[in-house]
């Protein structure tokens, strides 16, 4: 069948606004040309994330009624615990509001000055918490998870030879080693089972603890059913459980494959760690039974865990993605391939060749997306890594947007719509022009800073 089959019917909506083009084209102008300055009840489709955006199923609403929000010993902390280890079988589940918060509590344990800490790719909160600590975060992916256009199959692995150099030249100032699954900063590309089992195999050797950054764990798994030889077979479940079962600890985000709106955790083997990251956990996010969520939360996260791994869901899900890729690819658009798991990724320096980097392609085509067609995507490139710490400004890698799918939310018409809105700008893209940016803070400037059309 071609049709894409959403394994769900829908009990409750949310209206979506129509606005028009000459709405949108004052609602945008009104927010700097910056995406995250607009309303959302101002965007036709939200594809600015997929992070705590997804749709909730009955069964998980249900859940939130049983909810228990005893400040300690909760047996909604109980049934969390107990939804976790089914699939990531770790003896510490300390809950988190969200993931970067475990991250920052493993990185008061593992970071600090002169601290290496390598990965496939590490996420920008990752990234962040390490740096923030006084460490630095390396990033090792294979050579192919660089390369738009390479059909690798598991563009996300880490390169082990780079690894195994890493580790024999920084010896001691590497506390830990890390693996992003699926790896969301190249592309949302997958890790194989054989590559997770090799890289906590060469972690082990040089007795350095492996922790996976699991946030989108489940379609991971799903990559390995479908691409990995001798996967095939096996329930997503126990692909899932050989993933964790190498490794010494993971940070979570449950905005991501957990169904959650809000949630994370971190997990972790050793005791002596553990005890160190509750003492954190009590310091700044709560009580290690309920971590800065409420019962209702962890009744919800526990609920999407077992709905995540569902394979009607996953086959949806991933389809959904591919389905965008293969329209936008017929179309000319440049895309990164093959489809990843969780969004779309557009490559806009390609596609405007007029537009130089340092007048942002991917913020040209986010906001022409925007005042065409209500989406809203998110630049990456120039505008999110242009900007160095002593004001100059260069070309980042890429100029990519990317295109993030919210869980169960959009329907295959809302991709045709995208579909047709590429079309449209297909035929009107020549005529783009960049920006300047007028306003910028010191730090992270894509969030606020202030654009300007070079032409009217
Ligand atoms: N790790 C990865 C791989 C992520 O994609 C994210 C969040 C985090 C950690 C942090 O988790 O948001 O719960 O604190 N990614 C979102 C995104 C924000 O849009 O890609 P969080």
């Amino acid at each position: 069948m071609k049709t894409i089959f959403e394994p769900f019917r829908i009990k409750s909506v949310e209206p979506i606004r129509v606005t028009t083009r000459d709405e949108r084209k004052k609602l945008i102008r009104d927010a700097h040309y910056n995406l995250f300055g607009l309303h959302s009840d101002d965007v036709l489709i939200d594809l600015l994330t997929d992070s705590g955006t997804g749709a909730m199923s009955a069964a998980q609403w249900a859940a939130t009624m049983r909810g228990d929000e005893s400040y300690a010993g909760s047996p909604s902390f109980y049934r969390f615990q107990k939804a976790v280890k089914r699939l990531m079988p770790f003896r510490h589940v300390i809950p988190t509001h969200q993931g970067r918060a475990a991250e920052a509590i493993l990185f008061s344990i593992f970071g600090g000055e002169g601290q290496k800490i390598p990965s496939n790719t590490h996420f920008d909160t990752t990234r962040g918490n390490i740096e923030a600590s006084g460490a630095e975060g390396h990033d090792l992916v294979i050579a192919e998870g660089k390369d738009p256009q390479s059909a690798h199959p598991f563009k996300g692995n880490m390169d082990l030879a780079l690894l195994e150099a890493y580790l024999l030249e920084n010896g001691d100032s590497v506390p830990c080693v890390m693996t992003t699954i699926t790896n969301n900063a190249g592309g949302g590309q997958p890790v194989s089972l054989a590559n997770i089992q090799a890289t906590a195999a060469l972690a082990r050797k040089f007795g350095k603890p492996f922790i996976i950054d699991g946030c989108r764990f489940a379609e991971n798994a799903w990559f390995i059913k479908q691409r990995e030889e001798g996967q095939g077979a096996r329930a997503i479940p126990d692909i899932v459980r050989d993933c964790f079962a190498v490794a010494d600890g993971m940070t979570m985000s449950a905005k991501k494959d957990a169904f959650g709106n809000i949630g994370g955790w971190l997990a972790l083997n050793d005791n002596d760690l553990a005890e160190q990251a509750r003492n954190h956990l009590i310091r700044t996010e709560g009580f290690p039974t309920y971590g800065g969520l409420s019962g209702r939360d962890l009744e919800a996260v526990a609920q999407g865990l077992a709905e995540i791994v569902e394979e009607d869901y996953l086959r949806y899900r991933i389809r959904t993605n591919e389905y965008i890729i293969e329209r936008l690819d017929a179309l000319g658009v440049p895309v990164v391939k093959p489809a990843g798991g969780h969004a779309v990724f557009v490559d806009a320096r390609s596609w405007l060749p007029h537009i130089p980097p340092l007048e942002y392609p991917g913020q040209t085509l986010a906001v022409a997306l925007y005042e065409l067609g209500g989406i809203r995507g998110c630049e990456i490139g120039t505008v999110m890594f242009g900007i160095h710490p002593d004001g100059r400004e260069t070309a980042a890698a890429m100029d990519l947007v990317r295109l993030a799918i919210p869980r169960r939310t959009y329907t295959q018409s809302h991709a045709d719509y995208l579909i047709e809105v590429f079309e449209e700008l297909a035929r009107i893209k020549d005529n783009l022009s960049g920006f300047r940016i007028t306003r910028q803070p010191r730090l992270m400037r894509h969030f606020t800073c202030q654009f300007e059309p070079l032409q009217a």
